[in-house]
């Protein structure tokens, strides 16, 4: 047994020794097994999924997609991307598809890192970043935020050294929901050619985005996707926009066909349909203010968020605490801990439907009481 594991162990790459595994909002199944709920009443708020589902329009092409499934889907989703960059208005600056924005942060290290190289990441945040890093073999240099949630500009520029070669930004940051200041994203830029991926992954949500600064910095890339206003989580659709001279390299370098015909086929529809759009922006504004309006009146400590997700401060209770609480009356929120450091005290709940929020609230509420 023992010969067998060293013998699995002998050909895989070092860095793969230490891995461990992504982990995502817990699953509605998972919980009603656990608690013995009845998994029509559970909410599922921990992965900021659009909880008005997605468009009609974009169910109805994927349906009429699943015709031509047997047809091997376009290799680089070249019409998606064309519509894309319609949609904005770009001149020099290309947009590339991939399987979620999870799959083109991989392709991005693929083209940039090699053993041994550096990215920058302020933590908390979403933590892919810092797996393709290890996965690469590069290092991750991790840099706090400051206590206002925004980034260390001052460290960050001090770190920046021959080994690095990506600086990670979210903005909206996951899962402290604020924008990065504007100024700060310039200093970087300003300060440096390596590459800097910015992900805007909830940028509809804050109606601001660095689109357009590509033109002007090259080595600005900036990530998005359909998982999170378009409601299509579950069919793996993510973007980037980039430079046009970094564009073919991309594309020269990434594995064929990673959208399917009909994930393909829903994000077109998806982006034509604005009514779907405006009412999950609508949703998640009143969400949103709603939020703020009872936390604040209960006590409770909260982020201002740019985002479809509001985060509480829990300190100085771990917010697995609370997550717990609220798992067991079958509300799925996410406990921030495997964010990087500060994520401890940090719960994140996904703004849902106005029913959704009073039953959270309710929990809450309730919950302040005792302490
Ligand atoms: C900041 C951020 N970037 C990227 C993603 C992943 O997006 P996708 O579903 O397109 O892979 C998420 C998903 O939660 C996210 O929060």
């Amino acid at each position: 047994m023992q010969t067998a594991k060293k013998n699995a162990k002998k050909n895989l790459r070092a860095v793969i020794l230490n891995m461990h595994q992504y982990t995502a909002g817990k699953s509605i199944e998972e919980i009603a097994d656990k608690y013995n709920l009845d998994p029509s009443r559970i909410l599922k708020l921990s992965s900021n999924e659009n909880v008005l589902g997605s468009s009609l329009k974009a169910k109805i092409a994927a349906t009429l997609a699943l015709e031509k499934v047997n047809i091997y889907p376009d290799v680089v989703s070249d019409e998606l991307s064309k519509e894309i960059k319609k949609t904005h208005g770009l001149k020099n600056i290309e947009v590339v598809v991939g399987n979620g924005m999870d799959h083109i942060f991989e392709m991005l290290a693929r083209l940039f890192l090699n053993n041994g190289d550096e990215t920058i990441i302020s933590i908390p945040t979403f933590s892919c970043y810092e797996l393709v890093t290890l996965w690469a073999g590069a290092k991750p240099r991790l840099i706090p935020l400051l206590k206002n949630y925004q980034m260390d500009i001052g460290k960050i520029l001090s770190l920046i050294n021959k080994k690095t070669k990506m600086i990670f930004i979210c903005s909206p940051n996951n899962p402290t929901g604020n924008l990065m200041k504007t100024e700060d994203i310039k200093k970087i830029l300003d300060s440096t050619d390596k590459i800097v991926f910015l992900d805007e992954a909830y940028a509809e949500f804050a109606g601001k985005s660095l689109v357009k600064w590509i033109e002007k910095y090259p080595n600005l890339i900036i990530g998005r996707t359909f998982s999170k206003i378009y409601g299509l989580a579950g069919y793996r659709v993510g973007y980037a926009f980039i430079h046009k001279n970094l564009a073919n390299y991309y594309l020269n370098s990434i594995t064929p066909f990673v959208v399917s015909r009909p994930g393909q086929a829903a994000a077109l529809a998806a982006l034509d349909d604005h009514d779907f759009f405006e009412k999950t922006i609508r949703m998640v504004e009143e969400g949103k203010n709603f939020y703020y309006k009872e936390l604040s009146k209960a006590n409770i400590k909260h982020l201002k968020s740019d985002a479809n997700f509001i985060t509480l401060d829990t300190y100085p209770q771990k917010a697995s605490l609370l997550a717990n609480e609220l798992l067991e009356r079958g509300i799925i929120v996410r406990e921030c801990s495997t964010f990087g450091k500060g994520g401890e005290y940090l719960l994140r709940i996904s703004i849902g439907k106005r029913e959704h929020n009073v039953k959270v609230l309710e929990v809450l509420r309730e919950r302040s009481i005792r302490d």
